[in-house]
């Protein structure tokens, strides 16, 4: 079997992806969920322990997570499983920060030092930027980076898998910030929640989804023994 036109296809499956922050209504067909997460269950993990948990929230589900993160954000009820400081990104990796941050708020009309706009616009995003499903990964409630790190190799497959099916998605960290109200609204004991992926079909005419940012040069990332 011939495997030449896999380079091509990387190229559009891997730079396909884009973060998408504004989506149409329209539900992904349940055929479509089965088959995308099926895909994405063939992430790679240490030792193959797979140790993803994943919650699929669709319709009334994920119109209450919704209603219940912005009232925990407006009650500043903040709960993370996985720390998390402004000192994580410092030099380079704050720069770059900004960069994007700048890139997403420009493209949506607000200013770079309108502070009180960029949070009620960060406050929406946990309606999840409109999307009709979410997924939040979680993790087993004993899990630390090295666990977190395979979790985060799954997330990356799951996102090329909905790219391949034409599904748009955004990684959404900020909803980890309110893993209490995440385990509330759908009964979870005790997992950790690392990440939430809000996915759906692309609103094209959106401005957010015009934002492209840029990648470091590769000898900025990257070194060559021999
Ligand atoms: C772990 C992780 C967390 C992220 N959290 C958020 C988030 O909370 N809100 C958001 O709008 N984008 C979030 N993003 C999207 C990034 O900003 C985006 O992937 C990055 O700027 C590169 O852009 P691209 O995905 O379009 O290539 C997150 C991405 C990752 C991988």
């Amino acid at each position: 079997m011939t495997t030449d036109y896999l380079p091509e296809y990387a190229e559009h499956l891997i730079r396909g992806r884009r973060a998408t922050r504004a989506f149409r209504p329209d539900p992904v067909p349940e055929d479509t969920l089965r088959a995308v997460f099926s895909l994405a269950s063939a992430a790679p993990s240490n030792s193959n322990t797979q140790p993803w948990h994943v919650e699929v929230v669709s319709g009334a589900a994920r119109d209450r997570l919704g209603e219940a993160l912005v009232a925990a954000h407006t009650r500043k009820d903040l709960s993370l499983d996985f720390p998390y400081s402004e000192d994580l990104y410092q030099g380079t990796y704050q720069r770059r920060r900004q960069h994007a941050g700048e890139r997403l708020y420009s493209a949506v009309g607000i200013g770079r030092d309108d502070h009180a706009a960029r949070d009620a616009y960060n406050a929406q995003s946990l309606r999840f930027y409109g999307a009709p499903h979410v997924a939040l990964l979680f993790t087993a409630p004993n899990a630390e980076v090295r666990i977190a790190a395979d979790v985060g190799i799954y997330a990356q497959t799951l996102m090329l898998a909905m790219t391949a099916y034409g599904i748009a998605s955004c990684p959404q960290g900020l909803l980890s910030f309110y893993a209490e109200t995440i385990r509330a609204e759908l009964g979870i004991q005790d997992r950790k929640v690392l990440l939430g992926i809000s996915f759906g079909y692309a609103d094209n005419s959106a401005p957010a989804n015009t934002v492209r940012v840029s990648r470091a040069e590769l000898g900025e990332t990257t070194r060559f023994h021999s």
